[in-house]
């Protein structure tokens, strides 16, 4: 709901701000933490400055369903994904409607039922290939090996090209652009942006990098005006019901690098947690186990194993409550919003976070423990909407996201078929909040040959 003017300048009850800064280094040292402990703290509405930005925190499922899909309208992205813009562009994620809505149209058959088939062929396939590189015995850096598997498969199900060979240098690029990324959301970002430092230029660098490799892709592609069923075909061939056109190569490029982006760090992240929950719960492991050995019983996974790989799809959902790959979504009030009895008003961020809310005891009680008998159909309908929403809702719901479950299920199923993964004794393990819930250490882990 939305007021002519803020009925008051009451605000909710919230940690106290500093002048200018507000809380802003207590919120960038650690979000996820600072952000469950205010919530904890204040309740399901709570408040705070973030520099000169108004922030509310809500907590309460149902508010975020209000947000997410009731009251969507009411929104933009947040500043932090529109500043996303430097190195996406107006690709879905960051474009605003109604240039986001004909988009979504555009790009949404891409990830259609029968497409999706195909995609799973090859996640299966790049699964069972990846786990014949391993050694019985052998350290591995499990995030970097599920990077590495997961920047394959989206490159060959999207683009249908094979960078496996170059996976090593588009993955240095993609770290170090999003490390860098961190910067541009900084206050005062846009003026450090236009300033010779080292840092912008490195961001500038490894940008110049990617786009390098995804306009050579895209000019093979119209070269060869071949259709080969793949996503780009379908950004190359897609027109506008209106009629007015097709894309040109610099949308192409955005929703391309959005694409890559997006469809390889979250699933690769939500991996390498899944890996390490399983080396600390021995008794689920077993249960996966003897899961992937039953139904697969030697076989290649393959799509029409999804139906019976349920303990899996249960294993990858428990993870992602507990580690979900994007831990927080934002949006940007257009107009005042009524919200709890307070209002917030036009241009603050409300900030729902998956960390929080999914560790939130009244919807998963013992919220720290690992398990997956938490996504039993019955123990599913027991809870509200929204107590789980790793890939958000409404107009901008994860439009990869059936694509990620099978992703996540496939490659769980293939991998797990041959491998158990032990944490190296002592190896930290931690976060780390950027745009998405990476760890901090990475992840080293012992392979063990079933
Ligand atoms: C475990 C894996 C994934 C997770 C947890 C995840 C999570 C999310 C979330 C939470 C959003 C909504 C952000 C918001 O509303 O502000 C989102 C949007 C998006 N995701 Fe995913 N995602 C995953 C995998 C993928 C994959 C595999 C792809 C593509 C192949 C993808 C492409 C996108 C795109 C393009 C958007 C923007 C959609 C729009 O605004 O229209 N994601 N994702």
């Amino acid at each position: 709901m939305t007021t002519a003017a803020p009925a008051t300048r009451t605000r909710p009850p919230g940690p106290r701000n500093r002048p200018f800064i507000g809380n802003l280094p207590e919120f960038r040292r650690d979000p996820p933490k600072f952000l469950m402990e205010t919530a904890r703290r204040y309740g399901d509405i709570a408040w705070f400055k973030l520099g000169p930005q108004e922030a509310f925190v809500l907590s309460h499922p149902e508010d975020i369903q209000k947000v997410l899909i009731t009251h969507q309208h009411n929104f933009t992205k947040s500043r932090m994904l529109q500043r996303a813009k430097v190195l996406l562009g107006e690709g879905l994620l960051t474009s605003e409607a109604p240039l986001h809505t004909r988009q979504r149209r555009l790009v949404q058959p891409a990830f259609h039922r029968q497409r999706l088939a195909g995609y799973g062929q090859t996640m299966a396939e790049y699964g069972t290939r990846a786990r014949e590189r391993w050694h019985d015995g052998e350290t591995l850096d499990i995030d970097q090996e599920m990077m590495r598997l997961t920047l394959a498969v989206v490159a060959k199900t999207l683009f249908n090209a094979d960078v496996e060979a170059e996976a090593g240098e588009i993955g240095e690029a993609l770290t170090a652009v999003l490390d860098l990324f961190r910067m541009v959301t900084l206050p005062f970002s846009e003026l450090l942006e236009k300033l010779p430092v080292p840092s912008t230029r490195r961001f500038q660098r490894a940008k110049a990098r990617l786009d390098q490799t995804i306009y050579r892709i895209i000019s093979e592609r119209r070269a060869s005006g071949e259709d080969r069923g793949d996503l780009l075909s379908m950004l190359l061939m897609a027109q506008d019901e209106a009629g007015t056109g097709g894309m040109t190569d610099e949308q192409i490029r955005d929703e391309a690098l959005t694409l890559f982006l997006a469809g390889h760090e979250t699933t690769a992240v939500a991996l390498t947690w899944t890996w390490y929950l399983l080396s600390q719960n021995p008794e689920a492991a077993a249960k996966f186990y003897d899961e992937v050995d039953r139904v697969l019983a030697g076989r290649q996974p393959s799509v029409e194993d999804m139906p019976s790989l349920r303990y899996t799809e249960m294993v990858f959902a428990e993870s992602m409550r507990l580690y979900p790959p994007a831990w927080s979504v934002g949006r940007m009030a257009k107009e005042p919003y009524e919200v709890r009895g307070f209002t917030a008003p036009a241009k603050s961020i409300l900030l729902m976070s998956e960390y929080v809310v999914h560790r939130d005891p009244r919807w998963f009680p013992d919220p720290d423990r690992f398990d997956p008998e938490r996504w039993t159909p019955e123990a599913k309908a027991s809870r509200p909407k929204f107590s789980y929403f790793p890939f958000g809702g409404g107009a901008r719901v994860c439009v990869g996201e059936q694509f990620a479950w099978m992703e996540g299920i496939l490659l769980l199923a293939a991998v797990g078929q041959r491998w158990r993964f032990e944490l190296v004794p002592g190896h930290p393990v931690g976060y780390r909040a950027l745009i998405t819930l990476r760890t901090r250490h990475g992840m080293k882990m012992v392979a063990h040959a079933r």
